[in-house]
């Protein structure tokens, strides 16, 4: 068991200003001591292609494929597109569930999301949470960080300004550390 938790945080959109890379940036200001939040960019990842995949991963899946492997946990921040998860993402965790050595099985994962409107990305999480059956990830069920009308949360710089979000991020991450300490001491068989 390590002693620090690292996390390697993954946003489900490539804008620039994102409120769904925001609320990760977020939660990298409200770590509570002993875990890290390094922020993932999927803008490199190509879209998937068994045809390129037969010739060896790129080098940008190898990359990220390394980096999920080495953390403690994720933490992804999906929008909401259409009820469900934007391709971004769901490409980017195609890539990372193909054989050999998938580093998802076994992976701790806490989800949140924002959104302007007032589902606040319910419909996206549950969907990601389906995925994460088929994969074997662990999510973390409770608590919730559904950020509805996220446009009135965030200042023009893209900055939490809203407490109760943070407070939800920060129990969500004492929650997450909680259920890591808790996989690391039952292990799979
Ligand atoms: C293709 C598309 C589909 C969308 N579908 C939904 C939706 O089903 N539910 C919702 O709450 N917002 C929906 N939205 C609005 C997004 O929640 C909004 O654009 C949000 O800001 C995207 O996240 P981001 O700020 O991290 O880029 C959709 C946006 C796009 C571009």
């Amino acid at each position: 068991m390590t002693d620090i938790i690292r996390m390697l945080g993954i946003s489900g959109s490539l804008r620039a200003g994102s409120y769904n890379t925001a609320l990760l940036r977020a939660a990298t200001e409200l770590l509570p001591e002993g875990m890290t939040l390094d922020i993932y960019n999927l803008a490199p990842i190509p879209l998937y292609n068994e045809d390129i995949r037969a010739q060896g991963d790129p080098a940008s899946v190898q990359e990220f494929r390394t980096r999920i492997a080495d953390a403690d946990a994720l933490v992804i921040a999906t929008p909401e597109y259409n009820y469900s998860i934007p391709g971004v993402l769901k490409n980017a965790i195609d890539w990372a569930s193909r054989p050999p050595t998938p580093p998802l099985p076994g992976k701790p994962v806490a989800i949140m999301g924002a959104s302007p409107g007032g589902f606040g990305t319910v419909r996206s999480q549950m969907h990601l949470k389906y995925l994460c059956a088929d994969l074997n990830m662990y999510p973390l069920n409770r608590p919730n960080v559904l950020v509805s009308h996220c446009q009135e949360k965030f200042d023009p710089a893209g900055r939490l300004v809203d407490e109760e979000t943070s407070e939800m991020i920060r129990k969500m991450l004492v929650a997450l550390a909680g259920w890591v300490r808790r996989l690391q001491t039952t292990p799979d068989e």
